[in-house]
Parts: structure tokens; sequence; C-alpha cells
């Protein structure tokens, strides 16, 4: 028997192999599908199942595709009734892979057909219990993503008290909890970095599990402090239910190579996004094509394509590192932006042979920055989120979340000069990239964000809590 965990560090998310005597199940695959498919083909065997334990918000799951060429079945919990052909599964059904079973427990809250799957081993033990966003370490999936008409987040949080009492809290203590996301993802609020436990262990650490907790507090609890979720999250649900364009179209198309006179002519238009991808260092020495966007594909690539472009459908032509271009256009897919047409052939390089203009944004450092502040005259913002900021921040600093540009620029003046920093400068630069293609003339990054900053020995404020605030 084989159970490994797939850690996806851009979305924090965590798929699962397991293989038993030439028979293999996916569990929360991500829209790509070669990956499981060499490695079932490494150890000579076949898909068997792909296990669902909810419609994702956050990512677009491959199972259509990953069925479509290995023959699996495709299981989701009760309640899920997607575009397309499934085995939708009853609470305490088991299904064999191998040697080994996978049981399907039945646990809403997060919404209302997530379930869970416990493994059986040879021997009958419980070794391990995949809990999807039911039971995260240290969290508990947020309950309101499912909202509808006739269910408020109350109900579903309701729902998540009873499955984690009546179906979680009740397996061996010792069992293994794998869950779907770890820490940095918007499917909870406060997740742990490590990305498995004992349930035992949970039981004494995650404030959701405490013994005696009512239901009325749970629900209180779950339901407080959660911020709105990303703007894509509703359009991953809905395609996560459909049938979408196949990956390996989307591949192909999407690696097109545009030489540099037709990529200008692109990018000049005006259904045409550019998304520069490249490391943080060359974006800001080199300068990048005009109108582009910054979003480095060494950070959190895929949740802020979803948060910052707004249409899902938006045509983009993309800048690379050279070699990474199959790379780029799998993790803009990964969140379903499906619409990549090209990258530019020959980078930026190219660009500048065939006699066309860069953009550029001005870089200071820490120490410059910290002198700019005292001689005024700039507006400098902080591009953190506003729990970030809240508990400390540069005095005379103003907030300026990225996850709210958007909705928030029209309080940018394009002929004043700004200063944008972040916690280590990957935030900052996306902001800069899109005030600039916005048309603010003047914008500069300080280069490493807070952390060099608060070495200059700048003031800083003490944590505000934010009730005083009001
Ligand atoms: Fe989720």
């Amino acid at each position: 028997m084989k159970v490994e965990q797939l850690f996806t560090s851009c979305l924090a998310e965590m798929a699962y192999y397991i293989e038993s005597n030439g028979e293999a199940a996916i569990i929360d695959p991500l829209r790509e599908t070669e990956p499981y498919i060499e490695m079932a083909k490494a150890d000579g065997a076949k898909i068997k199942y792909v296990f669902l334990t909810h419609f994702h918000a956050d990512f677009v799951s491959g199972q259509v595709d990953l069925a479509k060429k290995t023959g699996a079945t495709i299981v989701f919990g009760p309640n899920a009734n997607p575009n397309y052909d499934i085995h939708k599964g009853i609470d305490g059904e088991e299904f064999k892979i191998g040697k080994i079973a996978l049981k399907l427990l039945h646990t809403p809250g997060h919404t209302m057909e997530s379930s869970s799957y416990v493994l059986i081993d040879e021997k009958g033990n419980k070794p391990y219990a995949f809990t999807g966003d039911c039971l995260f370490i240290g969290d508990v999936g947020r309950p309101d993503l499912a909202v509808k008409s006739d269910m408020t987040e109350a109900d579903l949080a309701g729902h998540l008290f009873d499955s984690l009492r009546n179906k979680i809290m009740t397996l061996p203590d010792d069992i293994i909890v794998y869950p779907n996301h770890g820490a940095g993802s918007a499917c909870g609020k406060n997740m742990s970095s490590e990305t498995f436990d004992t349930l035992g262990n949970q039981k004494k650490t995650n404030y959701a599990l405490r013994a005696d907790m009512t239901k009325e507090e749970f629900i209180k609890e779950v339901t407080t402090g959660l911020k709105p979720p990303p703007q894509y999250f509703p359009n991953n649900v809905r395609m996560n239910k459909g049938i979408n364009k196949s990956i390996d179209e989307i591949l192909h198309r999407g690696t097109t190579p545009i030489d540099a006179a037709t990529f200008k002519e692109m990018s000049e238009r005006e259904d045409i996004l550019v998304i520069d991808t490249r490391s943080k260092e060359e974006f800001a020495e080199e300068g990048t094509v005009p109108g582009a966007w910054y979003i480095g594909v060494d950070g959190n690539f895929a949740p802020w394509v979803g948060s910052l472009i707004t249409n899902i459908n938006q045509k983009i032509i993309f800048i690379a590192e050279g070699g990474r271009e199959h790379e780029v256009v799998t993790r803009f897919s990964r969140v379903g932006y499906d619409n990549t047409l090209g990258f530019l052939r020959g980078g930026i390089h190219a660009w500048l042979a065939a006699g066309f203009e860069v953009d550029k944004i001005g870089s200071i450092s820490a120490t410059q920055f910290a002198n700019k502040l005292k001689e005024g005259n700039i507006v400098a913002l902080d591009v953190r989120k506003e729990s970030e900021y809240l508990s400390e921040h540069v005095v005379g600093v103003e907030n300026f979340p990225l996850d709210f540009i958007h909705s928030n620029f029209a309080e940018i003046k394009p002929n004043k000069e700004y200063v944008l920093h972040c916690a280590s400068g990957y935030r900052s630069l996306i902001a800069a990239s899109i005030f600039m293609a916005n048309g603010v003339k003047k914008v500069t990054d300080v280069r490493g964000g807070f952390k060099d900053i608060k070495d200059t020995g700048v003031k800083l404020t003490d944590y505000v809590c934010p009730t005083t605030l009001l």
C-alpha cells in the first residue's frame, strides 16, 4: 500500500495518491492530469477511482479529464449533482482499491456534498482519514461559501458541528488527518502550516474540536472573523460542476510562441491582458511590456491571478522565464483562466531587440524609503492585508491592500508619486505594476518590503486592536 500527500504550495492544496496491488486512486486532483498518470504508470497501477471531497472553490479540479484518460470512476458524496457522469456515493459506502478500501463519510458543513474518506488497510485498521475541507490542521472549513436562499452560514456551521462530532471525532485518536488545505488557503481562517496530524492531537489543539464546546459556541466561532472570499471562488465552483475545456487543448494554445511584433500588436488590444510572470529582480531591472501586470510565478501565483483578474474568460498573453511556459499555462488553468493565447518568444530581450520600449517601476531600498519618508512629498502605501497592517506598520504609511486594489483605485491620483511596500516585495510589485498599467506615472517599489524597513529603525506603530478603531 502506498499513500502519498501531494502538496502544491501556490494553492496550499493537498491532493493524495493511493495505490494497492495494481490499483490506484486520486483524491482531489489539480487540473493537470499528467503527474497522476505518471505516478500510476511508475507503480504499474491502473487509476480506478478519482475521489472528490467536495466542489472546490479555490481551484478547478481535474477529475473529468483524468477520468476520460484513465477510465477511472469519479466519486462524490451525497448531494453532488454535476453535469458529468459520477458515482454518487452514500454515507458508509466502501470502495475497493487493490487490497485496501476507502470508506465514504458524508461530512456536510463546508458545503452540503462535503465528504471525507477513511482508509481501511489490509488488516482492517484505519490509519488515515482524508477530511477535505471538513477538518484542517488547526481549523475547519469556512461555512459561508455554499450559502443559498434556504441555507444560511449558521445552518452550514451547524451541519459542520454535527459532522465533526458524529463522524470525525469518533474515529480512532491515532488516525492521521490528511486535509485538503494548509496555511495560506482562503478556505479556512486559521490553518496550521503542518500538513497532517493525529486526530488525538487535533482534539487537544484545534479550537473547533474543544470537548466542552456547545453547538452555539461553535457556530459563533467559525462564522466570526471571516473575510470575503476571493472574487474567483464562485467561478471555480461553477466550473467544477461542469465540463471545461480540456487541459491538453489549453496547454496547446497557451504555449504558442508569439514574435515581438505580433505580441506588441496584441498587447495594445483592449481585450488582451499581458501578465509578466518572471522573477521580481528581472521584472524590476529589465522593465516590462507597457501595460503588463506583474504576477510572478514564484509566489502565490494562482490565487493572485484569481483575485486580481476579474474576468475569468480574459484573453491573456504572457512573459515567462524560458522553459517555464508550460508551467505558467498550467498554473493559470488551475484557477480556471483557460484563455491563454501564448507567450513572448525570446522574452523581453527579443522585445528590446525589436526596438520596442519598456515600462519600468522605480525601485528603492528600505534605507532610501526611510529617508524619503522623512523628506515628505510622497504618498507611501502599505499593500499588505488589513490584519497585517493593524498588527504593526510604519507611522505615516496608509493601508491600501492589494486584495482590494480595483475597488479602491478611484482614490489614486495618477499625477502623484507613490511608494509601495508589502511584507517582502512580491505583492508591492504586483500593485505597482497595476498602478503603472492604469496610468500612474511615478510609482516606486520598496525592495525587501516591511522586513527590511523594520531594520532601518523607522518609527513603527504598536499593535492596534481592530475593535479599538471602531
Ligand atoms: Fe473548499
